[in-house]
């Protein structure tokens, strides 16, 4: 029987509670399409971040790196610092393991109401390929002047020399003259390559081939970040060449918003930079019903690379403990990452027993206007799964 070593990371608030049913599910299905899992539990999040002060380490890193695959829950804990899990740990795998790939379908499911009106199932139906790996999640960045400084002591050159940047920089650009004492400010820049804009584009291109999908629609803000947008919109123009017979488009991400909700029929696959890619796949989730329907896959493509599935939705601190929080993103997460592994029909199976529970409509969270538990929710689909032999 063919085995698989699955790392498990279910983190903070929600994620060990919708984790645990996605794991549910994945067990029943491979009963049924025999195969293995092995779970290697990883206790990294919050909690364990309080205790020990660790984030991810090298060492979990290494051991990570002979899984099949990493399942992830969500992090983020109120008692920590905004950044600090979220960086060390979940932007720390997608970047070490180079998962350059951020697929996040956007589809309304039968029996899921979307909150806009006269929007159906077969109106809501597109693919997100989010770049994750450049943009503004780089991590480059400061602060000058203020309290930070103070706070900095040791770095004081360096910050002298950055502020001296942002001081000619600022003069040039607004002919401003900065008194260097008086001035508290922050910088983040986004890096935008060549090479990561071409990878991620021809992913886009590819998957729009393989599930026969015609357009590909790229989002940027070239308009006003003009040299890393602009960079992307020049790549895009090329990889596109390759592919004559996908037609393309150029999106603001402001408009984009705008699009989504007006015309969600219109998107086939849409590529987008980093943060836009973020910030417009919650809104994706919403018009499919919500952030607790929404899967997201981080993928290395190449060959040997390890990728991780999570839900897109974070710890929801509010509903952590409580047995509410709807457990389909997470279940349809692991569907993506049976498909990920090469178990394709055990996969299918996992999204049609989704579907099933849905269309039938009887056991639904709070979320969608149910009263049904996170652990019904799983065990409605188990039921499903075996039901549907
Ligand atoms: P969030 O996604 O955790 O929650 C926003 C709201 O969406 C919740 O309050 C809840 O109303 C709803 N929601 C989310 N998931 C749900 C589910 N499964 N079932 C029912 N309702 C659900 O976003 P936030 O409140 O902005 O962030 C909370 C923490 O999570 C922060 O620390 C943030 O950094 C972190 N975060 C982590 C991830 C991740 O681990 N991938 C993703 C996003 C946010
Ligand atoms: C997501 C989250 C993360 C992101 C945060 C928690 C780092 O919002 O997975 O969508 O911005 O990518
Ligand atoms: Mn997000």
């Amino acid at each position: 029987m063919t085995q698989y070593r699955i790392a498990v990371i279910a983190g903070d608030g929600i994620g060990p509670e919708v984790i645990r049913e996605g794991k549910k599910v994945l067990e029943a299905v491979s009963e049924r399409y025999n195969f293995e899992l092995m779970w290697i539990e990883y206790p990294h999040g919050g909690e364990h971040y309080l205790r020990t002060g660790e984030l991810m380490t090298e060492e979990t890193l290494k051991e990570l790196e002979r899984c099949d695959a990493i399942y992830f829950g969500s992090i983020g804990d109120p008692r920590v610092k905004p950044g600090i899990l979220e960086q060390g740990i979940l932007l720390a795998l997608r970047f070490y393991f180079d998962q350059y790939v951020n697929l996040r379908p956007v589809k309304l499911l039968e029996g899921v109401q979307s909150p806009l009106a006269d929007k159906h199932a077969h109106d809501i139906d597109f693919l997100v390929v989010r770049e994750n790996t450049e943009d503004f999640y780089v991590g480059m960045g400061g602060r000058v002047g203020g309290k930070a400084q103070a706070q900095q002591q040791k770095q004081q050159k360096q910050q002298k020399q950055e502020q001296e940047l942002i001081r000619k920089l600022y003069q040039i650009k607004f002919r401003l003259d900065i008194e260097t004492d008086a001035d508290e400010l922050a910088y983040q820049i986004g890096i935008i390559t060549r090479e990561g804009c071409e990878r991620v584009m021809r992913f886009a291109f590819e998957l729009a081939r393989k599930t026969g999908r015609n357009r590909v629609a790229s989002v940027d803000k070239a308009n006003v970040l003009t040299e890393g947008y602009g960079l992307w919109r020049e790549v895009f123009n090329e990889v596109a060449e390759h592919y004559p017979d996908i037609q393309t488009e150029f999106n603001f991400v402001d408009a984009m918003c705008m699009w989504m909700v007006k015309n969600p029929e219109w998107y086939q696959v849409v590529v987008a930079p980093n943060m836009f890619g973020d910030i417009i796949t919650d809104l994706g989730a919403m018009i499919q019903g919500g952030l607790g329907l929404a899967p997201g896959a981080n993928i290395n493509p190449e060959p040997g690379g390890v990728s991780m599935f999570e839900p897109i939705h974070g710890s929801a601190p509010k509903y952590r403990g409580r047995d509410v929080a709807n457990p389909v993103a997470a279940i349809w997460a692991g569907a993506m990452l049976l498909e990920d592994i090469g178990e394709k029909q055990a996969s299918d199976s996992v999204l049609k027993a989704i579907e099933a529970v849905m269309r039938e409509g009887k056991v639904k969270t709070r979320d969608l206007g149910g009263d049904a538990r996170t652990s019904e929710v799983g065990d409605a689909i188990v039921n499903a799964i075996k039901l549907n032999a």
